[in-house]
């Protein structure tokens, strides 16, 4: 039995409410399966469009095996492009990051222009035609602040994403905002368990001692049931929606991306070990009032994001191997805020530096149990692990899908 027909058995005869099988978090070729199938396929969040404010700024991700460059160009549109030079497939971008008139390839010096087109390669044949040698674009959108790719030859419609998250992003006014600092961890585990750990708070209490100080371990706040029997939360949205800030909990139709806009703990401001803002130059004039807490979005299989009064944070995921996963967190601040003056970055960036190390210890762990022979799928909590549950099933649903789709074209 082939490596599709085998996995989309399993999914289709999964247990319900019980942890994945030991393969589909170890195993090489289920974890290139899940790499055709939802990061080479579907919408990746990337980055933000502050990250490369002016023309000729450009930023460089690895994907699996997809070297890609994001580049602003002179009319100020955001463009992504495979970063493998047209003429024998060296990298043209090498840095993390940087600032070019044109991107030049190191190798021959082939010249690009910044919308790809190539504008120069030396000593080639009379008869060369430049315009069948442009960089191969990848699909590229924007919103919100957010920068979106898609390497799929036909990408899947992005409009639903932008109609539903689009209102709650935009009173942040992200688009404006500047990365104050990143940082890369590398997680020894599978992607999958990155995200479960995530889609749950069940293991809050007795893991992040710092981010409990803000963040309610109720599972209203951080799982899918809508809290719509929440009257705190419920509340919370009314006199935010008031002030003009989209807060209900929405979920799109498949499960792939939810918006929230959540109360921290009574009093508590932003993610401080104080509870008290760590800017004071907030992100935005939009937002008129105090105590908004935290919008929360999440979009499978890349991002979730806390958007609060003075700050966000926003958190990338990507795959490395089957057992090794990079996770990109990058705290946005007023573009004009003054580090020393309007914010001291050791505080702003405390809790979630300790949550996440807190975190990728708990992902190996978990990683480490699974490769026992002895492990096999385990019952999640209905009343803690609903949004686990929802994730998993978003990633069953959507690998049966692909995968159905996929064997009906072949056949
Ligand atoms: Fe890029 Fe030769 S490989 S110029």
């Amino acid at each position: 039995m082939d490596i599709s027909t085998n996995v989309l058995r399993q999914l289709k005869n999964r247990r319900q409410g019980f942890s994945l099988a030991q393969p589909f978090y170890v195993d090489q070729d289920y974890f290139k399966l899940d790499m055709e199938m939802i990061y080479y396929s579907d919408w990746l969040f990337i980055g933000h469009d502050c990250e490369v404010p002016r023309a000729g700024n450009y930023f460089t991700v690895q994907i699996g095996d997809y070297p890609v460059v994001i580049v602003r160009g002179r009319d100020q549109v955001i463009r992504a492009f495979h970063n493998s030079c047209r003429h024998r497939g060296s990298r043209v971008c090498a840095s993390e990051r940087g600032s070019s008139a044109k991107l030049v390839c190191p190798y021959h010096q082939w010249t690009y222009e910044l919308d790809g087109s190539l504008l120069f390669a030396r000593q080639m044949a009379e008869d060369f035609d430049k315009s069948q040698f442009s960089l191969k674009p990848v699909h590229c959108e924007s919103v919100g602040g957010y920068i979106f790719i898609c390497l799929a030859k036909n990408a899947p419609d992005f409009s639903p994403v932008r109609a539903s998250i689009e209102p709650y992003m935009a009173p942040h006014r992200i688009g404006e905002a500047k990365v104050a600092f990143q940082s890369t961890i590398i997680e020894k585990g599978n992607w999958k368990l990155v995200w479960e750990n995530n889609r749950e708070c069940y293991h809050c209490a007795a893991n992040h001692p710092e981010l409990c100080r803000t963040f309610p371990e109720t599972p209203t706040v951080s799982g899918v049931q809508g809290a719509i029997s929440d009257p705190v939360i419920t509340e919370h949205w009314q006199r935010c929606e008031a002030a003009g800030l989209p807060s209900e909990f929405r979920l799109s139709p498949d499960g792939q991306f939810r918006t929230a806009r959540m109360p921290l703990i009574e009093g508590a401001e932003s993610y401080t070990m104080s509870g008290q803002r760590a800017v004071k130059r907030p992100l935005s004039q939009d937002v008129t009032i105090n105590n908004i807490g935290t919008m929360l979005l999440f979009h499978y299989p890349t991002t979730w994001n806390h958007l609060l009064g003075d700050h966000a944070v926003s958190f990338r995921v990507l795959p490395i191997s089957a057992e090794e996963t990079a996770v990109t967190t990058k705290w946005l601040v007023h573009k004009d805020a003054v580090e020393g003056v309007d914010y001291d970055l050791e505080e702003l960036t405390h809790v979630w530096t300790e949550t996440n190390d807190q975190d990728r210890r708990i992902v190996e762990e978990n990683a480490f149990g699974i490769r026992s022979p002895a492990y096999e799928p385990g019952p999640y909590s209905e009343i803690q692990e609903g949004g686990v549950m929802q994730f998993v099933e978003w990633y069953t649903n959507f690998m049966i899908n692909r995968l159905q789709g996929d064997q009906a074209k072949l056949s």
